[in-house]
């Protein structure tokens, strides 16, 4: 068969050279790796004798400061019925469930408001974005059974903030004697001047008794979104993939991402959160301060993702924190629904998985084999045309994204969790030969790179471009 694409020919040479070096070096790590490997089984052999004894002897959870308030994990079972109160008042107010709501007199954007459940003593917590350098003396203003009850919260204020003027905070509010099941939550200042003059719904109140969804993907801050082909080549991805919900906080798109968006939503595979931070605040286009100027990082994508862990815990099994550019194959399995049994089987249950990052840049030559002539009008990039990956430098960090068990997190970040109910790094790396991450974005590369061809998104084609192709024509991109 003649490819439409591939190596240019001094690249192939060079690669076929590279393939020699590479098998005599091969061959010594191979040497070394065995005598390594033997000592350190014999070492791990007398350190799971270690660990065996003390989780035995009980000691393992006093060790562990976390720990120590921490409820022993519910099975699905000791949840019951419904959750969400979305009645349209409470406690005389009407009930805002918007997404962003801005506190009266104070710098404090209000996402969402959870029932926490992990701990021995529950609370509600808020996800709120703040601007860092005020102070604030919060009150919680709880409905509970048509009457208002207050009580003082505190906050604390991620430190994944990239030095913005606005960060992430967790706003909580304990859940006293006096009011043991609210339903509705209001935050205020102690200043008396500030008035609540409506109610946020608490959501998790009562988780229900089997989720309903195994994987549910986390897209954080869709912004000036127009990559028609993109999205859904990514979306039929990740069904195919095994996911079964994606959320997306969006911010804006034009009309033809919505109206792929419309579809999903109708289907009930997308849930649109709308994410508005962007009129009240300015969010900036980058991750670093000194680079680029706003007073959020990134779109605000460090609350976006924090909100999402807490409205998904107990609707979805697992969740992955990712983007709409990236995509997350494994090898020897086809979908996460089997791979993830076996992750868990390996490293535990109590732990979430990274996924290394492989940049497919579109600066390279894109490769024709999936032009399909049908797609030809739809705007976007066609990702199966980007084959040609950039080394990853193996001992240099190599950033990732994560699939997890929500229930584990406490404050998920861009790249992995800052803190965990267990302890603060709570993620393994999946060694990149059972699976990896792809990413496709336009980036600039030295021109002396020797690219890697990596075309196993090809290796789900069959399924990908009918599925593709049915979800443009639903939509009205061709006729039949
Ligand atoms: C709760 O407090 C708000 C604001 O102070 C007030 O408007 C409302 O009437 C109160 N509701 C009840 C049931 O007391
Ligand atoms: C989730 O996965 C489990 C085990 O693989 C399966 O039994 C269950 O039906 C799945 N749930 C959904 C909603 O697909």
């Amino acid at each position: 068969m003649t490819k439409k694409c591939g190596l240019l020919k001094n690249d192939s040479e060079a690669a076929l050279l590279n393939n020699r070096i590479c098998v005599l070096k091969v061959f010594y790590i191979i040497g070394i790796s065995s005598v390594f490997a033997c000592i350190i089984f014999i070492y791990y052999q007398d350190n799971l004798k270690v660990e065996n004894a003390i989780w035995e002897s009980g000691s393992y959870f006093s060790s562990h400061p976390k720990s120590t308030h921490l409820l022993p994990f519910k099975t699905q079972n000791d949840f019951h019925a419904p959750s969400t109160d979305l009645s349209s008042e409470a406690c005389g107010l009407p009930v805002k469930d918007d997404t962003v709501i801005k506190l009266n007199n104070q710098h404090t954007y209000v996402i969402g408001s959870y029932m926490e459940h992990r701990y021995i003593e529950k609370e509600i917590k808020t996800i709120a974005i703040v601007l860092r350098s005020e102070e604030v003396n919060y009150v919680c203003v709880m409905c509970c059974q048509g009457e208002n009850v207050t009580s003082q919260a505190e906050y604390v204020i991620h430190r994944d903030h990239f030095e913005f003027d606005y960060g992430t905070a967790t706003i909580s509010c304990p859940i006293e004697s006096s009011c043991l099941n609210p339903t509705h939550v209001a935050l205020t200042t102690s200043d008396l001047s500030s008035t609540i003059d409506s109610f946020q719904p608490i959501r998790n109140r009562e988780p229900p008794s089997v989720f309903p969804v195994n994987f549910t993907i986390c897209i954080s801050t869709m912004y000036d979104y127009k990559d028609v082909l993109n999205l859904v080549e990514s979306m039929e991805m990740f069904r195919i993939l095994g996911a079964q919900k994606v959320a997306i906080y969006r911010t804006n798109c034009n009309p033809d991402v919505q109206k792929i968006l419309d579809y999903y939503v109708k289907q009930n595979f997308v849930d649109i959160i709308p994410w508005t931070i962007s009129d009240h605040i300015e969010v900036s286009s980058g991750w670093r301060k000194a680079e680029s100027q706003g007073q959020l990082h990134y779109y605000g994508q460090i609350p976006a993702l924090n909100d999402c862990v807490y409205r998904y815990m107990y609707q979805s099994r697992y969740l992955a924190l990712q983007d709409m550019d990236e995509v997350i194959l494994p090898f020897a399995d086809k979908t996460w629904t089997s791979l993830l049994p076996k992750l868990e089987e390996f490293y535990g249950d109590s732990v979430g998985f990274e996924f290394e990052n492989n940049i497919f840049p579109f600066k390279q030559r894109a490769c024709r084999e999936y032009d399909i002539s049908k797609w030809k009008h739809v705007k976007g990039t066609n990702i199966l045309n980007y084959i040609h990956r950039l080394p990853n430098v193996p001992n240099e960090f190599n950033n990732y994204k994560i699939i997890v068990n929500p229930r584990l997190v406490v404050k998920p970040t861009v790249h992995g969790i800052l803190e965990g109910i267990y302890d603060d790094s709570l993620t393994v790396r999946v060694h990149p030969n059972v699976a990896r991450m792809y990413h496709w974005k336009p980036f600039g590369f030295p021109s002396d790179t020797q690219l890697i061809l990596d075309d196993h998104l090809w290796d789900y084609a069959n399924d990908l471009v009918p599925a593709v192709s049915r979800v443009l024509q639903e939509c009205g991109f061709f006729d039949r």
